[in-house]
C-alpha cells in the first residue's frame, strides 16, 4: 500500500478525503495539520484505531518537522489541502493567508523537492505532489461569460484568492524549474458534511435551526458553482492516479446557483423537516446585509478537460446533496457544539454584529 502525506486533513475537504480513502483502504495516510480554528481532529475520530492513519500536529511552514516527517515516512505522494480558506477572514486579517498559503506552501514545496531529489528509481518516477486550489484564482465572471477553463488568465480579487494564486504559481514553477512531478486542481465551492459553519451553507443551516437571521450579502444574486464534497474527493483521487504531470484540472459541479436560491432551498428543506418550528417559514429569517468588499459576482467551471481526460463527472445532484447536508447538520449536534466554541462565537460577533451570536 502507498503512503500519502496529507496536509490540512483535519479541515473540511481534507477530512472528507481521508475518510473516503481510508474506508476504501487506498493508502496509508499521515495527516499533518496545525489545528487552526478550522481544523477539528474529531472529524477523523472514526480512524482512532486505524493503524494505517497517523495524525501529526504541526505547521506546513516548519521545515525541520517537514524534513524529518518526509525522511521517516517516505511518502509516495503529498496531497496539499492546508490553507487559510475563508474569504471574509482574508479581508479582515490577510497576513495569516500569506504566511500559510504562500510562505507555507513554498516551504512545503522546497522540502518536498529535496526529499524527491533523493529518491531513486520507480519510487521517484511515481512520486506526485497534488496541490488543491480554487476557482477563485480566475476572478469573477459576468452573467454571459463562458465558464473558466484551465487557460483562463488568473485575476484574483480577494487576499484569499491572491494567496492561492501565488501558491499555484509556485507549484507550477517547481515543476518547470526543478521537474517536481506536480498536479494542480482548481475546484469550485464545496458543500457537505464537516464544513466549518463560517462558510455559507452550514452557516445558513445552523442559523435557521436556531431561528437566527440569515445574512445575505448585497442583493443575493452572486452565483457560485456548487459541488458535493465527496465528488471533489473522488476527482482528487483520479487526478492523483491518472493526471498528467504538470497539468492543472478544473473541477466543478456544473451547478450554478444564486446565493438567494441556495438559502431559499435550505429554508424549504427545514420547513419540511420541522413543520412545527417557531421560525416556519424559515425564509422569513432572510436578511440582506451590506455586501462583502470586492465580492466576486459569478464563478462557473468548465470541466470538459477532467471529464474527457480522466472520465470524472459530478454524480451528486444539488437537490440530494443539499438534503443530505441539512440532515447531517441536524443529526450531529455534538459536532456542531464542538466547533462552535468561543473563538467561533467571537468571529460571528465581530463579523455580523450583536444579533448573530
Ligand atoms: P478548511 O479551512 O476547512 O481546512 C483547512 C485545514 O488546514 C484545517 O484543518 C487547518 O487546521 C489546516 N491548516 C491551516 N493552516 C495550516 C498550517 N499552516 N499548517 C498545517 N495545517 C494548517 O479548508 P477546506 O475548505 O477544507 O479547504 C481545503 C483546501 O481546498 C484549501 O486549500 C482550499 O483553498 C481549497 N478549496 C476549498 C474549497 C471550498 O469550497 N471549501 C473549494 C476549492 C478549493
Ligand atoms: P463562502 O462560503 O464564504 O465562499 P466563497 O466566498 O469562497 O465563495 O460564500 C459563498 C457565497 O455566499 C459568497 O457569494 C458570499 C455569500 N455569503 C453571504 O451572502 N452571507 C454570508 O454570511 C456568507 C458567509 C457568505
Amino acid at each position: 500500500m502507498e503512503t500519502w502525506l496529507v496536509t490540512g486533513g483535519a479541515g473540511f475537504i481534507g477530512s472528507n478525503f481521508i475518510l473516503q480513502q481510508r474506508r476504501a483502504q487506498t493508502a496509508r495516510i499521515i495527516n499533518l495539520d496545525k489545528l487552526t480554528y478550522a481544523g477539528n481532529p474529531h472529524n477523523l475520530s472514526e480512524l482512532r484505531r486505524d493503524p494505517d492513519y497517523l495524525f501529526q500536529l504541526g505547521d506546513i511552514g516548519d521545515r525541520p518537522l517537514l524534513s524529518s516527517l518526509l525522511a521517516n515516512q517516505q511518502p509516495d505522494a503529498v496531497i496539499h489541502f492546508a490553507a487559510e480558506s475563508h474569504v471574509d477572514r482574508s479581508i479582515r486579517s490577510p497576513e495569516a493567508f500569506i504566511e500559510t498559503n504562500v510562505v507555507g506552501t513554498f516551504r512545503l514545496l522546497d522540502e518536498v523537492r529535496q526529499y524527491w531529489e533523493g529518491l531513486r528509481g520507480a519510487k521517484k518516477a511515481a512520486f506526485r505532489f497534488l496541490h488543491i486550489s480554487t476557482d477563485e484564482v480566475y476572478g469573477s465572471l459576468g452573467p454571459d461569460d463562458p465558464a473558466f477553463t484551465e487557460t483562463t488568465p488568473y485575476a484574483p480579487n480577494s487576499p484569499y484568492a491572491a494567496s492561492k494564486a501565488a501558491a499555484d504559481h509556485l507549484v507550477r514553477a517547481y515543476h518547470e524549474t526543478y521537474g517536481l512531478p506536480v498536479l494542480i486542481t482548481n475546484c469550485s465551492n464545496n458543500y457537505g458534511p464537516l464544513q466549518f459553519p463560517e462558510k455559507f451553507i452550514p452557516l445558513m443551516i445552523l442559523n435557521a435551526l436556531q431561528g437566527k437571521k440569515l445574512p445575505i450579502y448585497g442583493d443575493g444574486q452572486n452565483v457560485r458553482d456548487w459541488l458535493y464534497v465527496a465528488d471533489h474527493c473522488k476527482a482528487l483521487r483520479l487526478v492523483l492516479a491518472q493526471g498528467r504531470v504538470g497539468a492543472s484540472y478544473n473541477i466543478g459541479g456544473r451547478c450554478e446557483k444564486t446565493n438567494l436560491d441556495v438559502v431559499t432551498h435550505i429554508c424549504h428543506l427545514l420547513d419540511e423537516l420541522f413543520p412545527q418550528a417557531p421560525s416556519v417559514p424559515h425564509a422569513r429569517l432572510i436578511t440582506f446585509v451590506p455586501d462583502r468588499p470586492g465580492h466576486d459576482r459569478r464563478y462557473a467551471m468548465n470541466i470538459s478537460k477532467i471529464e474527457q481526460e480522466l472520465g470524472w463527472t459530478p454524480k451528486e445532484s444539488f437537490d440530494s446533496g443539499l438534503a443530505k447536508t441539512v440532515r447531517w447538520y441536524v443529526d450531529h449536534p455534538q459536532w456542531v457544539e464542538s466547533v462552535t466554541s468561543g473563538a467561533y462565537r467571537q468571529w460571528l460577533q465581530m463579523h455580523y454584529g450583536a444579533d448573530s451570536s
